[in-house]
């Protein structure tokens, strides 16, 4: 156990997590030449093309230091907030971090927030100046930073490149000299930390764990604390750049577990392994159930799919715990499901998967948080709405609540009146502000989630020229007066456009909403008259004019290649049509709502 280390990397978005840990790996030759390739420990598709880290994955590395061998669990961390609960307990699986700070861009909200939840575990942090490679490189003003964040000195500070690979023989001393060795006690029961999983189509689902206290053997009967259920541990091992099978799993070390688990949902993050006959008394604290926070309706765009989509997303489902889905109707849509999500990116990347990996074409309706509503007959027993269309009549309801989140912005001082101007604008009150250096500034607000979770880090990146991060985490419901906003198309409601929107804003919304629907939705052989209404009220009205002529008519004629071009573009745009009555809705007009600036 003494020739143990577990830790993690954290870091801000972009700072250089994935690249540094690529040369950890280089350096103890965990991945020979054949191997290597950018950025190994993304290996989803996805991952590497949007070049984000999306679930975390364990390494282990073996590295000599005088003389003796050690075994390095380097366990990575993913770096977007729609994932903060597995960031949360991939750092419970560790003694350390490295605190990655890009020398160019100083200390992010991420830093900031990763580095809390690092210090609540008693982590030991060992802080990381990357990038000073980089002509823009600040590395005195940066360790100033650094040094004021962490109270620490200035010789703990590790000067770093992970694209020239300077610093990082310091780095692995670092992690070998500070960071303590696991504690825990070998003969007691059982007792290991669910981290991570992965789904396997031929092996189930793989179980990433660190074992806290007793042993994990081959063949072992294993119980998981909080579900309750009890399997065999048909293979244990460590994880190398491969898995390597081992007969046990000591105190203190990281390893998979594969025991004929088919779905995710059996799985949960954060909960406890123990030995079914002589179980531990003691779960490991912390753990969650990871609940949904944005919502929205999925539908096939071929009605004739329902049943396939059902299948697809009944797959997703299997090695995606977090996507949680129930069959809805929408008089405008048909059949389809209404889905949680952890948050935005979440939400994209199932669509992205239901439509590369199961081929299917689907209509995303406008995403909308979970409210509370309560009715005048029982005032106490809140009705969940994860639907604008599922809010009772408002003669009936006594009030609605929503979700609030506690933001932390940092920027530079020139921003913070664009930025304040940004949040009021969604709503938020300032909580605190707080000048971290004489150019950078934290600023807290309490805003409505549904406020944030959709455009409003575009439009921060915007206002601050980029220079502004960004970090939340929930705080509870809160009373809001919000009404139902629908849409009308040619005198009907579509009810997959409505949405829940404060008072105030309900009629400047509703307006801008009519004037997107007129620009998005393409114009037909009749006038299409948009309508915004409060219940029966009409707060807007647009017109899409009928078509005169034909819009193919000057295709004829040209050239041949760049005619097929569009038509082939035309067939592209067609897929993601939906029609509604006799109107047809492109997809884009499904999140209008959403880009109204
Ligand atoms: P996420 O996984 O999205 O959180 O990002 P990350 O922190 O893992 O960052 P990543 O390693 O993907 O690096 C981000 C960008 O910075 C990439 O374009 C890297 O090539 C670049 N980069 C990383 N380290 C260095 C460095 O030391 N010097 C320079 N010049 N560029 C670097």
């Amino acid at each position: 156990m003494k020739h143990i280390r577990n830790f993690c990397i954290i870091a801000h978005i972009d700072h250089g997590k994935s690249t540094l840990a690529d040369r950890l790996l280089d350096a103890t030759q965990t991945v020979t030449a054949r191997e290597q390739q950018a950025q190994l420990l993304d290996n989803m598709d996805l991952e590497r093309e949007r070049g984000i880290t999306i679930k975390s994955h364990a390494i282990q590395m073996d590295y000599i230091h005088n003389g003796e061998q050690y075994t390095l669990n380097l366990i990575d961390t993913p770096g977007h907030v729609d994932f903060s609960y597995e960031v949360s307990r991939s750092i419970a699986a560790c003694e350390g971090a490295l605190l990655i700070v890009d020398a160019a861009q100083s200390i992010q909200a991420q830093t900031i927030s990763n580095l809390y939840l690092a210090l609540e575990n008693d982590l030991e942090i060992i802080p990381v100046l990357n990038k000073i490679d980089l002509p823009s490189a600040n590395p005195e003003e940066v360790s100033d930073d650094i040094v004021d964040l962490l109270g620490c000195e200035y010789e703990d500070i590790i000067p770093a490149s992970g694209k020239t690979g300077l610093g990082v023989d310091k780095i692995l001393e670092a992690i070998i000299n500070r960071i303590p060795p696991p504690k825990g006690v070998e003969d007691e029961p059982l007792q290991a930390l669910i981290f991570d999983s992965v789904y396997n189509p031929f092996r189930g689902i793989e179980v990433i764990f660190r074992v806290t206290n007793g042993t994990i053997k081959k063949g072992q009967k294993i119980k998981f604390m909080a579900t309750g259920k009890e399997y065999f541990a048909d293979e244990i091992g460590t994880l190398k750049l491969n898995q390597v099978p081992k007969q046990e799993i000591k105190t203190g070390d990281v390893g998979y577990l594969i025991s004929g688990i088919k779905e995710a949902r059996e799985v949960k993050v954060g909960d406890t392994i123990t030995d079914a006959k002589e179980p531990t008394k003691n779960m490991i604290g912390g753990f969650e159930n990871v609940k949904p926070m944005v919502f929205a309706g999925i539908y096939p765009v071929d009605t004739e799919d329902y049943e396939e989509l059902r299948n697809s997303m009944e797959k997703l489902q299997l090695n995606d715990a977090s996507l949680v889905f129930l069959p809805e109707s929408s008089a405008a849509l048909g059949f389809g499901f209404r889905c949680g999500f952890l948050g935005m990116l979440h939400m994209e990347i199932i669509q992205e998967r239901l439509e590369r990996e199961f081929d299917m074409t689907v209509i995303t309706t406008v995403p909308n948080v979970s409210y509370f509503a309560y009715s005048k007959k029982e005032p106490e027993v809140p009705i969940v709405v994860n639907n604008p269309s599922d809010l009772p009549e408002p003669s009936r309801m006594d009030h609605v609540e929503e979700p609030y989140i506690k933001a932390t912005i940092i920027t530079k001082s020139d921003f913070v009146g664009q930025v304040m101007s940004l949040c009021i604008e969604k709503r938020g009150l300032i909580t605190n502000q707080t000048y971290l250096t004489p150019e950078r500034v934290e600023l807290t607000f309490d805003m409505p989630l549904a406020e944030i979770v959709f455009d409003f880090y575009d439009r921060l990146k915007t206002v601050s020229k980029g220079y502004a991060s960004f970090d939340y985490s929930p705080i509870g419901m809160r009373t809001s007066n919000l009404v139902k906003v629908d849409i009308l198309l040619n005198g009907q409601i579509v009810d997959a456009l409505s949405a829940l929107i404060h008072v105030d804003n309900a009629h400047n919304i509703g307006k801008k909403m009519c004037e997107k629907l007129k620009e998005l939705i393409p114009r037909q052989q009749f006038d299409i008259p948009i309508q915004a209404a409060i219940g029966v009220k009409v707060i807007s009205r647009e017109t899409i004019k009928a078509l005169r002529k034909d819009v193919t008519a000057k295709c004829y004629g040209g050239d041949i290649s760049r005619k097929r071009k569009l038509l082939e573009k035309q067939k592209k745009g067609k897929k993601r049509m939906r029609q509604v009555g006799n109107v047809e809705i492109p997809q884009e007009a499904f999140m209008a709502v959403l880009k109204l600036n």
